[in-house]
């Protein structure tokens, strides 16, 4: 049997007398790399505060990276886990040079407190290039576009060498060139050998890589079904799940919606 990366059983969580997520269970697999796609308000962050441990079940189990919650210091696990979300760019510093930025990953800080190694610039400089990003190594952050700024988050996020990368939507507020330039890099990070398992949570379809083998379909805190991709994003199924009708077309192994 496969280990397990993180294992969520029969879990709920409620706030303020609102179910917010409500009976999931989930557990994603060694070689596993999956998507979460849902509606705006779906529940799919605060999937993934519960994967980080920043909030707790109500109800049922979590275990991450073979840890169950409850036995494990959370601090120290959060380092296996990278995640890279818009939130994220708006804490970090303007003023710092995208080098440094990447840096700052290795220690799973904000700023850089620790003064960094020879072999930490190396890998800083390796990781931008694998992203595309190697030309941006002296540039001040604050200048680098959306798109730039996000490859230089994953870059950051692979510094502590995690098991577990999170990307949640990733691709907002890209135009479609730039979109597709950030999803070219994570495809190829994913076929390289040398990728964390990848959770790539999005609202859009067609951000689905054929690297991700697997996905999740969360509607109101609940999970509609979840499987491989191909058999998960069907114009079927996609319309009972969105309540409207619905038609997927695949081309080059990615699936595009339109509305008939
Ligand atoms: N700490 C919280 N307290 C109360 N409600 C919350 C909290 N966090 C999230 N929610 C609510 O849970 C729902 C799901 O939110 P979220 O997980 O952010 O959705 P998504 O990421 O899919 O857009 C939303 O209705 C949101 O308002
Ligand atoms: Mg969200």
């Amino acid at each position: 049997m496969s280990s397990s990366i993180f294992h969520i059983q029969d879990v709920s969580w409620k706030r303020e007398q609102k179910t917010i997520l409500e009976q999931i269970n989930w557990e994603v697999k060694e070689g596993e790399h999956w998507a979460v796609l849902g509606l705006n308000g779906s529940g799919k962050t605060t999937i993934l505060n519960m994967i980080n441990g920043y909030i707790w079940p109500t109800k049922g189990k979590v275990s991450v990276l073979g840890h169950p919650f409850g036995r494990v210091d959370l601090r120290e696990l959060r380092k296996s886990i990278g995640w890279v979300s818009s939130s994220l760019q708006e804490r970090l510093r303007g003023s710092d040079r995208a080098q440094h930025v990447v840096l700052s990953g290795k220690y799973a800080s904000i700023g850089l407190y620790d003064k960094p190694e020879q072999a930490d610039y190396d890998q800083a400089e390796r990781l931008m290039k694998q992203l595309g990003c190697g030309h941006l190594i002296d540039r001040l952050y604050v200048t680098c576009s959306q798109g730039e700024k996000q490859k230089l988050l994953i870059a950051r996020a692979l510094m502590a060498q995690p098991k577990l990368l999170i990307l949640d939507e990733a691709c907002n507020g890209l135009d479609f060139l730039s979109r597709e330039a950030l999803l070219a890099s994570i495809g190829e990070l994913a076929a390289s050998g040398e990728s964390p398992h990848m959770l790539f949570v999005t609202h859009h379809i067609e951000e689905i890589l054929p690297v991700f083998t697997h996905t999740l379909l969360l509607r109101r805190g609940q999970v509609y079904a979840q499987g491989k991709t191909k058999e998960v994003i069907n114009s079927e199924l996609l319309s009972d799940f969105f309540e409207t009708p619905v038609h997927i077309q695949w081309q080059n192994d990615r699936a595009w919606l339109s509305v008939p």
